[in-house]
């Protein structure tokens, strides 16, 4: 395959292959790639006449990961050093970052040490041949989801309230249609001085987003007030609320108890009745509510799951703990039963492991666990505005879900086929089926197969039309 050198190509083409990638917010290698693959679709822009620069934000190539990216800026201040540390922050909350360093900083930090930390190049000089030949501060302003200038001084804060672009900090800030994070950081006398309340006063104004300072000791012996960075963590939290706003949250304000997993009914200290389910479904739901803002308690037989983040979970053994653990959950918005628990349990269970005898096999005499779903679902007082139970059948699954809906007195069915050709106890997708009452009728909503994720985000939504402020 034939290589194309760029700085070879004659002053005119280059010329119009640097605005034409400037206006899409591409590299000029990227806008050949487009170019040629768009000769070879048959649809090709036409060279004569550039078009006018568009500012609407043009949609960024995605990082090589996805990931979100910003290019950091670190303007030269005493805390530099600790934009070291922010890269190391933002690449934890897994954000790439691209550092620029005035000519300030390079006394403060080195581009290496930005360099080492970012994995990335680092950038320095407006008149650098290397970036420059493809405008290359018009990349950097644009090949990113975010700028944060960190430090943020009181000079470059007055450059970019005034719109200077004489070096390639301020030549970025200036071309840049992306958001901007100014983290300020200077002694207090300078924050305070009329010159740059004024400034920042403006930034405001132009829509620049700013994180601290904060009030503190300065570098300057004896001094103190506000003017200190912020933090580190504080700036790479402020920088993803802005990449990453948080999700509507159409639960927040409820209250959802889950249950999960099978129960395990004692025979004798060492013996169990128990099923296969895995919980994976409860477990899925649970995280699905509590992402969508709901206060959700987790009531989860023995199984072999981490506790989801955020969720208070309580483990049980039994149906008749069980039982007692979602009684004790009560009042809650909406109950969702997925957990299959046991119907029977043995009617006396043994003190003592039972042992072989030449009697033969002991006779197991079972009772029947208490009905949580039908417990709940018949409640007087205490009883969820909305509660849901699940029906894992083998066979007749829509005809044994409608008449366990009628038996039981929840408000919806979630009716799944759990045969072992199915493989959904203890595997990752689920065929379900949503049977709901519409008046005297019963609906049947079937979904297509999908992960036990997907699963458990479209019930949760489900469930926020219904009783959620969305609603
Ligand atoms: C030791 C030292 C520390 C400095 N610390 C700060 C500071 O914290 N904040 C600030 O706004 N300027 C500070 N300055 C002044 C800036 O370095 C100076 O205004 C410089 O022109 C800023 O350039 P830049 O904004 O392009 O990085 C400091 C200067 C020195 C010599």
């Amino acid at each position: 395959m034939a290589s194309l050198t760029i700085r070879k190509l004659d002053d005119e083409l280059k010329a119009y292959l640097r605005l034409r990638s400037a206006r899409n917010g591409r590299s000029v290698e990227e806008e050949v790639r487009v170019i040629l693959r768009d000769l070879a679709d048959g649809r090709v822009e036409p060279a004569e006449g550039i078009p006018a620069v568009s500012t609407a934000p043009a949609p960024r190539p995605a990082s090589s990961a996805g990931e979100p990216r910003i290019t950091l800026i670190i303007g030269g201040g005493i805390a530099a050093y600790k934009a070291l540390d922010l890269i190391r922050r933002l690449k934890e909350r897994h954000i790439e970052v691209r550092c620029v360093l005035t000519k300030a900083a390079q006394q403060f930090v080195t581009p290496l040490a930005a360099s080492a930390l970012s994995h990335e190049r680092v950038y320095t000089d407006l008149f650098d041949a290397e970036s420059e030949f493809d405008a290359g501060h018009i990349r950097l302003a644009r090949e990113c989801d975010l700028i944060v200038v960190a430090p943020a001084t009181a000079d470059l804060m007055a450059k970019m309230a005034q719109g200077h672009a004489d070096d390639l900090a301020s030549a970025i800030l200036l071309a840049a249609n992306r958001p901007i994070l100014l983290a300020p950081a200077m002694n207090p006398l300078m924050w305070n001085n009329p010159a740059t309340r004024r400034n920042v006063l403006q930034l405001r104004r132009d829509d620049v987003h700013t994180v601290g300072p904060n009030a503190g000791e300065m570098a300057e012996a004896g001094e103190a007030g506000v003017g200190r960075m912020a933090e580190p963590t504080e700036i790479a939290a402020a920088a993803d609320r802005m990449l990453r706003p948080p999700k509507a949250q159409p639960l927040s304000g409820k209250r959802v108890l889950v249950t999960a997993g099978p129960t395990h009914e004692a025979i004798d200290p060492v013996r169990y009745i128990a099923n296969r389910s895995s919980g994976k479904q409860g477990f899925a739901i649970a995280a699905a509510a509590h992402a969508a803002g709901a206060d959700v308690v987790l009531v989860a037989g023995p199984v072999e799951l981490d506790d989801p983040s955020g969720i208070a979970v309580m483990r049980v053994e039994s149906a008749r703990d069980m039982l007692h653990r979602v009684e004790a959950a009560l009042p809650v918005d909406v109950a969702i039963f997925a957990a299959a628990v046991a119907d029977w349990r043995v009617a006396s269970e043994g003190s003592q492991k039972l042992k072989k005898t030449t009697a033969g096999m002991p006779p197991l005499q079972l009772v029947e666990n208490p009905d949580i779903l039908a417990t709940i679902s018949k409640l007087k007082e205490k009883r969820p505005p909305l509660v849901i139970g699940f029906a894992a059948e083998t066979e007749h699954l829509i005809e044994n879900a409608k008449a366990k809906f009628a038996r039981k007195g929840c408000d919806w069915i979630v009716a799944n086929d759990v045969s072992p050709a199915t493989g959904v106890m203890g595997g990752d997708r689920n065929t379900v089926h949503l049977l709901a009452r519409e008046g005297k009728e019963v609906t049947v909503d079937s979904w297509p197969v999908m992960t036990k994720e997907e699963v458990a985000a479209a019930l949760v939504s489900r469930i926020a039309r219904s009783v959620g402020t969305a609603s």
